[in-house]
């Protein structure tokens, strides 16, 4: 055990995720501003990032010349140091998402009361269920016309195959929207003013047996439906279980306004109750234990451009275990090098600052000269471990590319390199034709112009794109013949990526199927486990 137990206990690091327009960059506003850590709304930028078409993405990076993906928010409340991960809406961009979630311990579903489940939110969630951390769901924007909370958090439980525990039941909802009933305290906080800006709305308690003031609060009629909307829900739903919250198979509920302002604070308090502090993570095969005394960290994300005046990369590292400290030298496990962190910070939206030590829980952000790649390991020499990798997502879409001027090979290699070491795309090769031209996977389109754009205005190379036609990749594992041998579809293609693991490219599932089937021994895996 550390000396350092109770700085790790008090940390909670969770990812907000939603599907774009539910309400996540507000509520991040809202917790900011309890927080302190921001003195206005609209200070937290990166949605519109989410929700722009790909020239508006390009000219907003170029405007503020700072990440349009994920950022990392710290801030302390009522004694609980908390890091907010927050990730990219766009759903191209859902890779990026799925590897800050690596570094989360838990997840807050935003969700628009309206709307229930959307597309996004879909695959967001079955990216944590992957995970199994606890998923807490805030359901927003009951200040407009909602659709019921029974239909709502049915639609949570039968798609999800999750239970759900609804903290709080609304009352009401749009013009009608009277506040929420406290299922725990056994109180209704009253809604009393509709109010976007900035201050906090004080809520009012008052016990579901007080009749008189009930009446008086939200009327004789919302009274009586409330009070049969709660005995069905303590009759029908699930009971509390932590456990089950915990194993990510319960989902505590919250209805609210963030715009408003309502039920933000109480669901922070709950949430920082319920929710896990730094989770222990696994280094081959071997639990590691957040308080035990050597410091390490993984990196989950890699992010050229922060500062376009510098053309810097920082490497975002969770911090899974001790202290880290700014001037001592650590191991990169991958590298096979000691080092020194440079420039260790903490970002803050826009803003970095410099630390001095961090603990784990924590991510920082250091300087990457081009020697870390997603999945890389930095320890104490003493321990060397080395975190199991982030699986690469299984690219949907597929492009040959090339070079248009010949005497630009070095620019092309590095740039296409560089830019997948960040993770922002997959590249692989034929192994008959080689490095000439390079097979590019991505899981969202955008993801090809991104790569255009970086490649001409970062290293001055103009590429040709043909669009391939397969749709699905397979890592290749198992007892199987020689790759050359095997049975394949005509249209199937055997490609490398470039760290030597083969990899097969189908037209349809049908063809994945009839390899499966022709060829005993072989398996197809939508994950690379090895990374
Ligand atoms: P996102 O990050 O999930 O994409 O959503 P964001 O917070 O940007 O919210 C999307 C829109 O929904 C914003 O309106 C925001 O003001 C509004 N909104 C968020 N929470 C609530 C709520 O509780 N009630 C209501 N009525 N609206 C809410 P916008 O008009 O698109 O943007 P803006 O001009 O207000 O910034």
């Amino acid at each position: 055990m550390s000396k350092y137990v109770e700085e790790i206990n008090r940390r909670r690091t969770f990812a907000i995720i939603s599907h774009p327009d539910a309400g996540k960059t507000t509520l991040t506003e809202k917790l900011l501003l309890y927080g302190g850590a921001i003195q206005l709304a609209g200070a937290v930028k990166g949605k519109a990032a989410a929700r722009h078409a790909v020239s508006d993405w390009m000219e907003l990076e170029k405007q503020r010349g700072i990440s349009v993906t994920s950022s990392v928010m710290q801030f302390e409340y009522e004694g609980y140091c908390i890091n907010i991960l927050d990730t990219p809406g766009h759903q191209d961009f859902s890779e990026d998402t799925y590897r800050t979630l690596m570094a989360a311990d838990s997840a807050v579903m935003v969700i628009d009361a309206a709307k229930g489940i959307e597309p996004q939110t879909r695959k967001l969630f079955r990216i944590c269920a992957m995970r199994h951390i606890p998923i807490f769901t805030f359901i927003n924007k009951l200040d407009r016309e909602a659709r019921s909370p029974f239909d709502l958090i049915e639609e949570l439980e039968k798609e999800f195959g999750i239970g759900t525990y609804p903290m709080n039941w609304p009352i009401g909802c749009g013009r009608d929207f009277q506040g929420v009933y406290d299922r725990q305290k056994h109180a209704i906080l009253a809604f009393r003013e509709f109010h976007s800006g900035q201050k906090r709305i004080q809520a009012e308690a008052c016990d579901l047996s007080d009749t008189e003031h009930l009446d008086e609060l939200i009327g004789e009629r919302l009274r009586s439906v409330l009070e049969e909307e709660i005995e069905l829900v303590d009759g029908a739903g699930y009971d509390f279980d932590l456990d089950d919250i915990h194993a990510g198979k319960l989902s505590p509920v919250f209805f609210g306004s963030a715009l408003n302002n309502f039920g933000v604070e109480p669901f922070l308090q709950s949430f920082l109750e319920l929710t896990v502090p730094p989770l222990p993570r696994v280094s081959e095969g071997q639990t590691v234990d957040p308080c035990s005394e050597a410091f390490s960290a993984f990196v989950f994300k890699i992010q050229a451009n922060m500062n376009k005046a510098h053309r810097d990369r920082i490497a975002f590292f969770r911090i899974c275990s001790g202290r880290f400290e700014r001037d001592r030298e650590y191991y990169h496990v991958q590298g096979e090098k000691n080092l020194r962190l440079a420039q260790p910070q903490q970002l803050m939206a826009a803003d970095r600052s410099i630390i001095d030590e961090a603990y784990a829980g924590d991510i920082i952000g250091v300087f990457d000269p081009g020697i870390f790649s997603i999945g890389d390991t930095v320890c104490e020499k003493t321990v060397r471990l080395r975190f199991q990798g982030i699986p690469s997502f299984a690219p949907e879409h597929f492009a040959a590319v090339e070079r248009i001027d010949t005497m630009k090979r070095k620019q092309f290699e590095k740039g296409v390199f560089q830019i997948a070491q960040e993770g922002a795309i997959q590249i692989f090769h034929d192994p008959h034709t080689g490095v000439e031209e390079i097979l590019v996977g991505v899981v969202g389109v955008l993801q090809f112009e991104v790569l255009e754009y970086r490649l001409r205005t970062e290293y001055g190379v103009e590429v040709r794109r043909r669009a391939l036609p397969y749709e699905l990749i397979r890592w290749v594992s198992g007892q199987h013949a020689p790759i050359s041998e095997l049975n394949l579809t005509s249209d199937t293609r055997w490609v490398q990526d470039f760290k030597g693991n083969d990899l097969l490219l189908f037209t349809s599932e049908w063809c994945v199927d009839w390899a499966l089937q022709k060829n005993p021994g072989l398996e197809l895996r939508m994950f690379n486990q090895n990374d």
